[in-house]
């Protein structure tokens, strides 16, 4: 029986995503499944008769928003609407979200939602006509001890290299401008392609080979597999994108270690040394420069003010383009739960402060490099309010463009960048 025999009839579907790329690209394949079994999508709660919550449980702030629209979902079914609650995604069977799951009528896991376990292989209805993402793999081996995601999404499973390769090829023929190779540990990518097994690098080097004119990117790798061979491809691979995501989670060594996080900052620093002389040596004019991001969690257990500082030293050397700073959440089951949460919210709220502070002034810095400079911008929307057209450059900055027209959404453009901010571009049609 299909997974949605259990569901009432075909009606109308209210999707709700939470959490990162992986559960969009999810989303995009539940949307598919059901839009083929003759369900339509409404994008109002109030006029669903299926609501499907795809769930993050990555910090306790995600599942709070999820209890938020349950209670929602609660107050319908009470007033007497006919609607059917389905909970899906990165939920957990733990004391935490037990009363959740009795509010939703079923709960289902990812594969069981596609009653296939190799549910990345299932077609998914993209979200949009020239961005996508394209999982390789899902699940995560690593156990970092703050990380609720090897309980959440499980063993490591990587696609077959062949259908990933097939998947961006008809991409590329459909005219998507920005292809994103999406996995918990994308470069520990290990797929099968009849006998042999394909590791990351030469995925990538695959994926850049395939016709079109698109741009590649990749998420989110961890930097114990961020091999020299990788580097050299990426720096090689004009296709992709001179950005990359590139997790510390801190900068001090001990940290680290309690963390789990199989690397000291050495490493870390070492990567990036190369990453930015292999883009150096590689690429022209303006993707010399690789833009860099990473993600940080502040206030981890035992993490002393000299820990932070430590840190606050990274950011500082490092100059990112982007940080997504998070204060630190204790998770069920995970390996740092039993040591709780010592360090007083307060305290990391100051210290998430202090490092938004130094991006602010490293980003701004790395911004002013494009000023004066004609680069491609791949147009993602039009704001009417603001009359401008607001996109992405290869390497991932937002760029504003007063006036425009709505028509250029999808289009790559050629932009003179006039102004630089912190979180962003200002330019001009060339
Ligand atoms: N696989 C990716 C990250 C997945 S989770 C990686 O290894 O980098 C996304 C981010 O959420 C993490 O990078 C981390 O910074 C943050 N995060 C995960 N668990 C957290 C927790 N318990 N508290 C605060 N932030 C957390
Ligand atoms: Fe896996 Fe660690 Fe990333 Fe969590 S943070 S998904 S445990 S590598
Ligand atoms: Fe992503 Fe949240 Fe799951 S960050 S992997 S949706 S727990």
């Amino acid at each position: 029986m299909a997974i949605t025999d259990k569901f009432r009839k075909p009606g109308r579907y209210f999707l709700v995503t939470f959490g990162c790329q992986m559960n969009i690209s999810d989303s995009e394949k539940i949307a598919h499944l059901l839009e083929e079994r003759g369900y339509q999508p409404t994008l109002e709660l109030e006029s669903a008769d299926l609501v499907i919550v795809n769930m993050c449980s990555v910090r306790k702030s995600a599942v709070d928003r999820i209890y938020g629209l349950a209670e929602k979902i609660e107050h319908l079914k009470k007033s007497g609407h006919k609607i059917e609650a389905v909970l899906t995604g990165c939920y957990l069977k733990s004391a935490e979200q037990r009363k959740l799951l009795k509010i939703f009528d079923l709960v289902c896991a990812r594969p069981d939602f596609f009653e296939n376990p190799e549910y990345l292989s299932q077609p998914a209805h993209y979200h949009s006509f020239f961005r996508a993402y394209v999982p390789i793999m899902t699940g995560c081996n690593n156990f970092c001890a703050y990380c609720i995601v090897p309980f959440t999404r499980g063993r490591e499973y990587s696609r077959p290299a062949k259908e990933v390769l097939d998947e961006v090829k008809k991409l590329a023929q459909g005219g998507y401008r920005e292809i994103w190779l999406l996995g918990q540990n994308v470069n520990s990518y290990q797929g099968k392609d009849g006998h042999r097994t394909v590791l990351f690098p030469e995925l990538l080097s695959r994926a850049n080979a395939i016709d079109g004119d698109f741009w590649l990117y990749f998420t989110t790798p961890h930097p114990k597999d961020l091999s020299d061979q990788l580097i050299q491809v990426m720096a090689q691979s004009s296709k992709v994108a001179p950005y990359l995501n590139l997790p510390a989670q801190s900068g001090d060594d001990i940290i680290l270690k309690k963390m789990n996080r199989p690397y000291v900052i050495k490493d870390y620093k070492n990567i990036v040394n190369k990453l930015r002389q292999a883009f150096q040596e590689n690429r022209k004019n303006e993707e010399k420069r690789l833009a860099l991001s990473t993600d940080i969690i502040v206030g981890f257990p035992g993490e002393t003010e000299a820990m932070f500082q430590e840190t606050v030293k990274l950011m500082t050397e490092v100059e990112y383009d982007m940080a997504y700073i998070a204060r630190y959440s204790p998770r069920p089951l995970t390996s740092a739960w039993p040591l709780g949460d010592p360090i007083p919210e307060a305290e990391k709220i100051k210290r998430e402060k202090i490092l938004n502070e130094i991006l602010k002034k490293t980003a701004l810095k790395n911004n002013r490099f494009y000023l004066n400079k004609t680069i491609p911008v791949l147009i993602d929307y039009y704001d009417a309010k603001k009359k401008a057209l607001f996109g992405k450059s290869r390497a991932y900055k937002t760029v504003k463009i007063d006036g425009g027209q709505d028509n250029l959404i999808g289009q790559v453009a050629s932009v003179k960048i006039t102004e630089a901010g912190s979180w962003g571009l200002y330019g001009k049609i060339k």
